[in-house]
């Protein structure tokens, strides 16, 4: 299936978007392998293409987005900020190229982990890591669970959910798909990225569905960051992390959040919020009663 031309995430690479994104992607997928010892199954739903060259971006989003990130970085600036363009610059230290999920995923994982990914139009993706499964498929599929979720295998999951958006069905079925996922793993960790664009019905409505849903299905808990950067069109973006690790909120914490809606800001104010709520731990005395 060729892709069609708004697919083309060349588009947006690097924007204000994908720093927000990324940002928390890097620092969850490191939480759950520091947590996770015996290996992770990382799985990304919509892979795109791994690097884009922003030599031949039109749109100029990635001079909004990750080029002041950059020009701004200073000693000051948050770990997960810092972590985030190391992974960058050893993609390419002088920015032409952008790795997109994949590659930043795969820079992470060590020999006990495993990489699959998932495109409905793209055949050959930059920077997986050596024996990584790649599907070409629609994701949104119902029995698409069965390749992201294999229940025999013991590892963690976990998993990025990024699709376009171009197609308001996309926010239903980005839903459906999260609700699926934890039906079958209510462990696992899934990122779900978002937009936030001005007079959509999902503008106010959207995050708050998905978290009500997750907090009754996700055993841990849930972490949610967003933030806005322009007045009008795509305002800005959110990242829901389902089933994080216990104090992820410290590591991609408030000032990170802060840092980065300051730093991203193109017109009107800046606006942020972060959260994370998480199920209490039962005590030993609970668990035998
Ligand atoms: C926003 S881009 C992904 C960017 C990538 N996750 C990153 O962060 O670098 C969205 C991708 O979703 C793919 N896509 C669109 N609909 C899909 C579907 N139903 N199933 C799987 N992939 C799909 C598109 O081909 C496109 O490559």
């Amino acid at each position: 299936m060729s892709k069609p031309e708004e697919y083309q995430h060349l588009k947006h690479a690097g924007n204000h978007c994908d720093v927000l994104k990324h940002v928390v992607f890097r620092a969850c997928v490191q939480e759950q392998l520091n947590v996770h010892e015996n290996g992770i199954i990382l799985v990304d739903c919509h892979a795109g293409e791994g690097l884009y060259d922003l030599s031949k971006q039109t749109s100029g989003d990635f001079e909004r987005g990750v080029a002041r990130v950059v020009q701004n970085l200073d000693q000051t600036a948050p770990p997960a900020v810092h972590d985030y363009v190391n992974a960058i610059q050893e993609a390419d230290e002088y920015m032409q190229f952008y790795p997109g999920s994949p590659m930043l995923g795969a820079k992470l994982l060590r020999e006990q982990d495993e990489h699959r990914l998932v495109d409905l139009y793209v055949e050959d993706v930059e920077g997986l890591k050596d024996g990584a499964l790649f599907w070409q498929a629609d994701v949104f599929e119902a029995d698409a669970v069965e390749f992201l979720v294999p229940n025999d295998d013991d590892r963690h999951k976990v998993i990025l959910i990024d699709p376009p958006y171009l197609d308001q069905e996309d926010f239903y079925r980005a839903k459906v798909l999260t609700e699926r996922i934890l039906d079958r793993d209510p462990y696992c960790t899934i990122l779900l990225w978002y937009p936030m664009i001005q007079k959509s019905r999902w503008r106010y409505g959207y995050a708050k569905s998905i978290k009500d849903m997750a907090k009754k299905k996700a055993k841990l808990g849930i972490y949610q960051a967003w933030l806005t950067v322009d007045k009008e069109g795509l305002q800005g973006s959110g990242m829901i992390v389902v089933n994080p690790t216990q104090r992820f909120d410290e590591i991609v914490d408030e000032d990170t959040i802060d840092w980065l809606s300051a730093t991203l800001l193109n017109s009107g104010r800046s606006d942020y919020s972060l959260e994370q709520w998480m199920k209490k731990k039962k005590t030993k005395t609970e668990t035998e009663a």
